[in-house]
């Protein structure tokens, strides 16, 4: 099978949709309610999507396996505040890769066209938030070269 890894288009964006739903399910379970969306959630990301779509600033990718988006990865290349030499970083929000197309490389894939697209934008940096119980996440960007930095704590109130 021949994948690829191409920028989305807006008609990947219901292809998306699902591999999101699935990803927000996945995620759920971590780190108490923090990551559990709103009924109207896949609404809002669909709107987000096809606003976002057009900023240069914006990264959307897809992997394909003929035609088809199998995994997808979106982020945002943000401008930080003057005071840092880091001007520019990759936040990457969301990756996935449906469970049948795992293992073949694609998550590495993504990340790397991601990181490619933000350095070509002058980001210097690529940054993301992984529960620390996600293990198979957690191997992928470690190998992929990505170290944990500071830690994000939370408590209910
Ligand atoms: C995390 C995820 C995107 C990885 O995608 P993938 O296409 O399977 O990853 P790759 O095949 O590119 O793996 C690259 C490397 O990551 C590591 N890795 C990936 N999955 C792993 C697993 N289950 N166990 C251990 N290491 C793993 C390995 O080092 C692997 O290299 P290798 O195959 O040469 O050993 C995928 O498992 C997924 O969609 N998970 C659910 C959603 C998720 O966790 N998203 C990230 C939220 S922060």
């Amino acid at each position: 099978m021949a994948f690829g890894i191409r920028n989305a288009t807006e008609r990947d964006i219901p292809a998306m949709l699902a591999l999101w739903k699935k990803l927000q399910a996945f995620e759920a379970p971590f780190g108490g309610d923090y990551w559990r969306t709103t009924p109207d959630a896949p609404g809002s990301f669909e709107r987000f999507l096809r606003n976002e779509i057009a900023s240069p600033d914006f990264v959307m990718l897809v992997a394909e396996d003929g035609g088809h988006a199998v995994g997808f990865l979106t982020g945002k290349i943000q401008d930080r505040p003057p005071i840092f030499i880091v001007q520019k970083e990759l936040h990457v929000d969301n990756l996935y890769v449906e469970k049948v197309f795992r293992g073949k490389g694609l998550g590495r894939r993504l990340l790397a066209s991601a990181e490619a697209k933000a350095k070509a934008h002058g980001a210097r940096m690529l940054t993301l938030l992984v529960a620390l119980e996600n293990r198979p996440a957690l191997s992928l960007y470690r190998e992929f070269g990505l170290k944990p930095f500071s830690m994000k704590m939370a408590k209910k109130i």
